[in-house]
């Protein structure tokens, strides 16, 4: 294995977090080589989240990849909260000032990075095996890997772990050095996505009897659509009529509402966890996206999350290689959980308000529609969910250490 192969900084993962990262360093004149372990069609083709903060957004735009986004991307300015037969409409632009959300799907995200990293020539290598990060905490970190049979051996200054929850960077950090904060919750979304026009222009979040469920969309012929299920459901048990009878029960409200019902071209079942490494480095290794965290899906968080590490990530590399302050390196971690743990708790805070769980008691059902009467009648409730939906703007986290921007 002589090596020659070097780079500045070695991403594992080729997700949104590892893609945008690379994308970013790019544009900063920072080099980098991503290595991803599974197939190009597969990164590309996986459905995922599709609600995009307004950080996102612009991230996307102002640093050349927001193109189709621009064209193809769904403003919203607000979402819809049903309980108790009734739907009821949170204005976030007009309790926000003006600020909303964009639906694009994750995998489309995917699709404008994988493009323009090949349009600017830059490496990035799927179907990598046995991808082994080590050094990291010498001067002279790698990543050892296998391409097309061979073994290989990147040299790097830095580690970047974009590897989603279940990759190999967080492990490689020895227990002694990593505080895991992890909470399991006993229920799933059965997703699916359908031929259908979205029935309506803005999302449905709908706490029922009969268990949660949301309605979303991808684009004006693609319908987007949860239903809270068994963390372990077999999807073989939902043939498409019984999910169809089970969301007009779930969704049905005093004013007639039904989604369109169409072909479904998807259907899958995710878990639902929350979960915290801390910090978020290991020496010359830096955690970002599902890597160092994982939300409940139910505040729209997880993609945002990963492309506000990685945006800050990518500051503090440019920095260090533009004048070799490390200050912005090392306060990544610190800044990035405060981030993340006022997203935890919104998502958990949705998350529980939203779903039935079955150990439930009569007073704690009371409990939640009270909660729920209380959002929906109260503007400061109303503004606490919208300021936290819209999500924070990215810049403002990057206070802590430079004394310049306000504390989040
Ligand atoms: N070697 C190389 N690549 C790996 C390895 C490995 N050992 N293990 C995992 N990967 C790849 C995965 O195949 C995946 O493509 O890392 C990538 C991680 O991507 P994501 O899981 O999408 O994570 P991230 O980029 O952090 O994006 C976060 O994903 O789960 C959603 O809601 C979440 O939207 C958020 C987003
Ligand atoms: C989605 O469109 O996939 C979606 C929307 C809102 C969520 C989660 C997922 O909270």
């Amino acid at each position: 294995m002589s090596n020659p192969w070097r780079t500045q900084v070695g991403i594992v993962g080729a997700g949104p977090a590892g893609l945008m990262l690379g994308h970013l360093l790019h544009r900063q004149g920072v080099d980098s080589v991503i290595l991803e372990n599974r197939t190009r069609e597969y990164v590309i083709d996986r459905v995922r989240a599709g609600v995009l903060e307004q950080g996102t957004v612009d991230l996307m735009i102002a640093t050349g990849v927001g193109e189709r986004l621009r064209r193809e991307g769904m403003r919203h300015e607000g979402i819809h909260i049903a309980f108790n037969g009734r739907r009821h409409r949170i204005d976030f632009a007009g309790l926000t000032g003006g600020r909303a959300i964009t639906i694009y799907g994750q995998n489309e995200v995917v699709k404008d990075l994988i493009e323009a990293r090949v349009a600017a020539g830059r490496p990035l290598f799927f179907e990598v095996g046995d991808v082994e990060p080590y050094g990291m905490d010498t001067d002279a970190p790698g990543i050892l890997c296998t391409i097309d049979g061979e073994p290989r051996d990147l040299a790097c200054d830095f580690i970047a772990g974009c590897d989603g929850f279940h990759g190999i960077c967080r492990p490689s950090i020895p227990a002694t050095r990593l505080q895991q904060y992890e909470r399991e919750y006993p229920f799933g979304w059965l997703g699916i996505l359908a031929k259908a026009p979205p029935a309506c222009d803005e999302l449905i979040y709908s706490n029922h009897e009969r268990g949660f469920a949301l309605f979303s969309m991808r684009t004006p012929s693609i319908t987007r659509l949860y239903l809270q299920c068994a963390p372990d459901e077999d999807v073989g048990a939902w043939p498409d009529d019984r999910i169809w009878a089970e969301l007009r029960a779930r969704f049905e409200t005093s004013d007639g509402w039904q989604p369109n019902e169409g072909e479904i071209l998807q259907k899958s079942v995710t878990g639902m966890r929350s979960f915290v490494g801390e910090p978020m480095r290991y020496g010359r290794m830096f955690l970002a996206g599902d890597a160092a965290h994982i939300v409940p899906p139910t505040g729209a968080k997880g993609l945002n999350l990963a492309m506000a590490d990685v945006s800050r990530l990518a500051s503090a590399l440019a920095a260090y290689y533009s004048s070799g302050a490390a200050e912005l390196l090392d306060t990544y971690s610190e800044r990035g959980l405060r981030r993340t743990w006022r997203a935890q708790r919104f998502s958990w805070w949705m998350t529980t308000m939203l779903h039935r769980l079955e150990q439930d008691t009569a007073f704690d059902r009371r409990r939640q529609l009270a909660e729920l009467e209380y959002l929906v009648s109260s503007r400061a409730a109303m503004t606490s969910l919208a300021e936290n939906y819209v999500g924070i703007p990215f810049d403002e986290d990057l206070g802590l250490g430079t004394g310049k921007t306000r504390r989040v």
